[in-house]
C-alpha cells in the first residue's frame, strides 16, 4: 500500500527562528514561508534529496495543530506523509483491518494539491499517519 515517504511535517512555535535553524545551522536549503489559511498552517518547505520536511506554524485561530502545540511547546514531529496510488483504496483496506480514518473519511485535498486522508495516531504506534495520493 505505502510508496515513497512524501514528507514528514513538524510542528513548530515560531516559524522564522525554525526555519533560520534548518536553513543556518543544518544548511538546508529553504523555502519561502507559504500562508496556507485554508489549512491553518503556514509553512516552510525544506527540500532534502530524498524528501521534504515541512515545518508548520499555526495560522488563525482554530488551527488544527494548536492542540500539538500546547502538549508540545517547543514544537516536535507532527505527522509523516506516505504516498499511495489510489487513496480511496488504501481507505476502504485499513477500514476493514479496523484503523480509524480522522474526519468525515472522505480525502480532501491537501497542501499540496492532491488528495489526502490522515489515520488516528492511536491505531499506529503514536504517529499521526497521513495518506496522500500521487
Ligand atoms: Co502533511
Amino acid at each position: 500500500m505505502l510508496g515513497r515517504v512524501n514528507h514528514i511535517a513538524i510542528a513548530v512555535p515560531d516559524l522564522a527562528a525554525a526555519t533560520t535553524s534548518y536553513r543556518d545551522t543544518l544548511g538546508a536549503r529553504v523555502s519561502q514561508a507559504e500562508a496556507l489559511p485554508e489549512h491553518g498552517v503556514t509553512v516552510v518547505f525544506v527540500e532534502l534529496e530524498n524528501t521534504k520536511v515541512e515545518l508548520l506554524e499555526p495560522l488563525g485561530s482554530d488551527s488544527p495543530i494548536a492542540a500539538f502545540l500546547a502538549k508540545n511547546p517547543a514544537g516536535g514531529m507532527h505527522h509523516i506523509c506516505y504516498e499511495v496510488a489510489d487513496i480511496v483504496a488504501a481507505r476502504e483496506d485499513l477500514v476493514r483491518s479496523g484503523a480509524r480514518v480522522l474526519g468525515s473519511g472522505e480525502p480532501k485535498i491537501g497542501a499540496h494539491g492532491k488528495p489526502v486522508l490522515f489515520l488516528h495516531p492511536k491505531d499506529f504506534f503514536g504517529t499521526l499517519i497521513e495518506l496522500e495520493q500521487v
